[in-house]
């Protein structure tokens, strides 16, 4: 006992380094479905370890006090983890993220106070550690109350408002090189108090103008930044563990944010500056409503069922409105009664297809759709054109060959699956309803197009029968 006493800081920092690796291995495990639950899991641990091994740091304090915030926010966050809707995870990744960004602005906050002799160095950090946590902790807020539908999802506008963001944006600057400046001694509390409201109001004020239906991308983006704020606080407290976790975030953030932005075509600031959903509607002549109605073929399951069951290739392209539908397991079963009559099933997935990273991925896994089955656009895309019938299960903008064709289209540019080159394409939504982008797609007017209206998760239990009738 006393020699585990004697040498507890080795074995803190050894336990930190177990955490670190465990981190690093799980989020290699992340990048495919088949072993991601289990790259969660070890990631999981390497935090327990971690915090486990804090509570053990010389001169830890409070403890009970610690243990009593661990408990709560554990049963806080469990029972909506596991009961959230796939759906909803993206304003829940909001909330948790915001609580990080949060965490680190309030421990750079208590430090700056507390410790005695803050070196220049250390103030840089506890400054950008309190400016970035605060910005992602306001906005991850603004992020999660449109996406959960508390305040309007709209991008929020009014006259100026980039001038009076820039303002807010240059005083939280200016009031952070001051304090960096003036040094712990020279300065009194209330300004890093007035720096830690300022930020709050510029995350706000920063994510107010973009639309919900760009969230995803948002939250990337303030992931990054509670990563970066985290590690700014390791920094801070000299905690490896905390320094390592939070560059994982933020590099994991910073690259997540970068990829679905190509996926989209649209660069990052266009994203966080720019209103594109609200730019897209009424652009071009292929805008929803701004053309007369053009004609769409309605076929109903009976008609699907035949072609379907005697195709050879059938691929299926999953969307947010399979999402919606809640129709994973209903296309799981249709999949597997044509299997069963001897059809090639495969599923096209779309790196933004839905409205999270991995959003048709994680459905379909929670449906036992076997991975073998998902192909990646690249993988897939030129497979289409030797493919009997492509079933689109609430997709639209993924879809669309106007991303390809048409250069005058807002999402001109956005890589698709090239649904229109199968020789027979079925798609199931609800009506003529546009998708995010909020624009028309001509392949659902296309002559071997035809549209099974409906919600998906009935329409493909209808098919499913039809198909086993045929
Ligand atoms: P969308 O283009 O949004 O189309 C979804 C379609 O599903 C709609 O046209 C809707 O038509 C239909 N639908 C809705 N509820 C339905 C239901 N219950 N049953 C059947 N159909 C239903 O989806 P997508 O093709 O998956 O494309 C994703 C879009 O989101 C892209 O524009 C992408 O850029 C954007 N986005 C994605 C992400 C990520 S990371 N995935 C992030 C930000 C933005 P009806 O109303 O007629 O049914």
């Amino acid at each position: 006992m006393d020699w585990i006493m004697d040498n507890r800081v080795e074995l803190i920092n050894i336990a930190y380094l177990i955490a670190a690796v465990c981190f690093i291995v799980g989020l290699k495990l992340l990048s495919s479905p088949a072993t991601a639950r289990r790259g969660n899991q070890i990631a999981a641990l390497g935090m327990a370890i971690a915090v486990v091994a804090t509570l053990f740091m010389p001169g830890m304090q409070n403890i009970w006090l610690i243990l009593v915030g661990l408990v709560i926010g554990a049963v806080l966050a469990t029972f909506p983890a596991r009961s959230v809707k796939m759906t909803a995870m993206p304003q829940m990744v909001a909330i948790f993220n915001g609580m990080g960004g949060a965490t680190a602005a309030l421990v750079s906050l208590v430090e700056f106070q507390h410790r005695a002799n803050v070196g220049r160095g250390e103030i840089v950090s506890i400054v950008l550690g309190l400016i970035i946590g605060s910005i992602s902790f306001a906005g991850s807020m603004i992020a999660f109350g449109k996406l959960q539908e508390l305040i309007s999802g709209r991008a929020i506008s009014y006259p100026n408002q980039r001038q009076v963001n820039a303002i807010i944006g240059v005083a939280v600057v200016a009031l952070g090189i001051l304090l960096v400046v003036l040094g712990q001694a020279g300065v009194s509390y209330l300004l890093i108090v007035v720096l830690f409201l300022t930020a709050l109001v510029l995350g706000a004020a920063v994510v107010l103008p973009i639309g919900g239906a760009d969230m995803p991308v948002v939250i990337a983006v303030l992931n990054s930044m509670t990563g970066v704020a985290a590690a700014l606080t390791g920094f801070v407290l000299n905690n490896q563990a905390l320094i390592i976790a939070g560059i994982l975030v933020g590099a994991s953030g910073a690259f997540l944010t970068l990829l679905m932005a190509r996926a989209m075509n649209r660069s990052v600031s266009n994203v966080l500056f720019g209103a594109w959903g609200a730019a897209a509607v009424g652009a071009g002549s292929a805008a929803a409503g701004a053309a007369p109605e053009l004609p769409m073929r309605e076929a109903t399951p009976e008609d699907a069922a035949v072609p379907l069951a005697y195709a050879e290739k059938v691929i299926i392209v999953p969307g947010y409105g399979l999402a919606v539908a809640q129709a994973q397991h209903a296309v799981r079963e249709l999949a597997e009664t044509l299997q069963d009559r001897g059809v090639n099933v495969r599923y096209a997935i779309h790196p933004v297809a839905g409205r999270m990273p991995g959003h048709m991925n994680v459905l379909l896994a929670e449906a036992n759709v076997p991975y073998d089955e998902l192909f990646e656009m690249e993988q897939i895309n030129e497979d289409f054109a030797n493919t009997d019938v492509a079933i689109v299960v609430g997709a639209n903008d993924v879809t669309n060959p106007a991303a390809r064709d048409d250069p005058g289209s807002p999402i001109y540019g956005m890589p698709i699956l090239n649904v229109d080159q199968a020789k027979q394409v079925y798609v199931l939504k609800r009506g003529r309803g546009a998708g995010f982008a909020g624009i028309e797609n001509m392949l659902f007017h296309d002559a071997k197009t035809a549209m099974l209206f409906g919600d998906a998760k009935e329409s493909l239990s209808k098919l499913n029968s039809a198909v086993r009738d045929a």
